[in-house]
């Protein structure tokens, strides 16, 4: 990536270190990253500061930031031509996040779905961090004069707000922001729950209804073998009458590389049964190279440390550069 002149867009993303990354986030999002740095400058962060809006338990906050680092890489993602790295090593980032929460508005903030959601989930702890994550999220996006963002539709209101406060804070002081866009993917295979297919594969939900990269391969074949269907018996794409069927098709179908028609004329006449342990094969043949690269790569702490200090370093050289451009432009006195 160029620092110095950035002539290819930019494009931000965001995972939080909160268990294993999914089958969903790995087809939906991850694999398709793989096909941008030569088009884009990207930056994949592990966003570590926005998990503490959530308690945590340190020690696996600390092994799952790590854990998710070396993951971006082993799919593929290469930490020479793109940058991966980790919120807090890059301070701007909260800094930034101060500025900006001077700049939203509470009633912007109260009206935020995903902060409703989790407060009314974790009500023992509505804490302002939980309410200002949108702000936070907006520096990380802001910071390095984003272009493009990759988000599903539970972040499109975060990005919304982002693009505001951006365009709020250009109409005082011209010039500080590029107001990032949504990046939607060409090839958008959403992948659904395993046991409520009217609703996205997430990590926030119980275990059996999604697939973790990490998982072993009897977990993956067991959680599918146990994917909701339906009580026909006819293997067809329909994604409004059939939503289980159909969800096992299309990960079959983006991880084989075959049409969903060609899978359906295969696979016409057999039981729901073959069709799950095709789905299961398939993802753990895929899964399995990515596996074997995360298991060397997590015992080489060396590397990895090494790794995130240099992207950090070049995150930051970036981030500092907006930041010192806004504390001049609100009046902050720089020595
Ligand atoms: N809020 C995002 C999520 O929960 C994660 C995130 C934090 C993010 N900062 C970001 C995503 C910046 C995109 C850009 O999924």
């Amino acid at each position: 990536m160029s620092e110095q002149t950035t002539a290819k867009p930019v494009i931000f993303s965001g995972i939080q270190p909160s268990g294993s990354i999914t089958l969903g986030n790995y087809i939906g999002a991850i694999r398709n990253f793989t096909l941008l740095e030569k088009d884009y400058d990207c930056l994949f962060c592990v966003v570590d500061l926005h998990a503490l809006t959530i308690r945590r338990v340190p020690a696996d906050l600390r092994r799952q930031t790590l854990e998710l680092a070396a993951l971006y890489i082993a799919c593929g993602l290469d930490p020479k031509k793109n940058i991966i790295f980790c919120q807090s090593h890059v301070p701007e980032h909260a800094e930034l996040a101060w500025i900006l929460n001077c700049f939203t508005y509470m009633g912007e903030l109260s009206r935020m779905t995903q902060f409703k959601d989790k407060a009314a989930r974790h009500q023992e702890n509505v804490n302002a961090g939980l309410f200002t994550y949108p702000t936070l999220m907006a520096a990380d996006i802001l910071l390095y004069q984003t272009d493009l963002v990759p988000v599903g539709a539970d972040q499109k209101q975060h990005l919304e707000l982002s693009r505001d406060i951006a365009e709020r804070f250009n109409s005082l002081y011209s010039g500080s922001f590029v107001v990032p866009e949504p990046y939607i993917p060409k090839t958008t295979a959403k992948v659904l729950s395993l046991s409520d297919p009217t609703r996205k594969m997430s990590k926030s939900e119980a275990e059996e209804s999604y697939i973790a990269l990490l998982d072993s391969p009897e977990d993956m074949r067991r959680k599918i073998r146990r994917a909701v269907t339906d009580s026909d018996a006819e293997i067809r794409y329909d994604p409004e009458n059939k939503p289980g069927v159909t969800n096992l098709l299309n990960i079959l179908s983006a991880l084989t590389g075959q049409g969903v028609d060609a899978l359906c004329a295969d696979l016409e006449g057999q039981g729901y049964g073959v069709l799950k342990e095709r789905t299961a094969d398939a993802v753990i043949e895929h899964i399995r190279p990515i596996r074997a690269e995360f298991d060397r790569l997590i015992q080489d702490k060396t590397y990895l440390n090494e790794t995130l200090a240099e992207n950090a370093a070049r995150a930051q050289a970036i981030a500092r550069r907006t930041l010192r451009k806004v504390y001049k432009k609100v009046g902050l006195y720089q020595l």
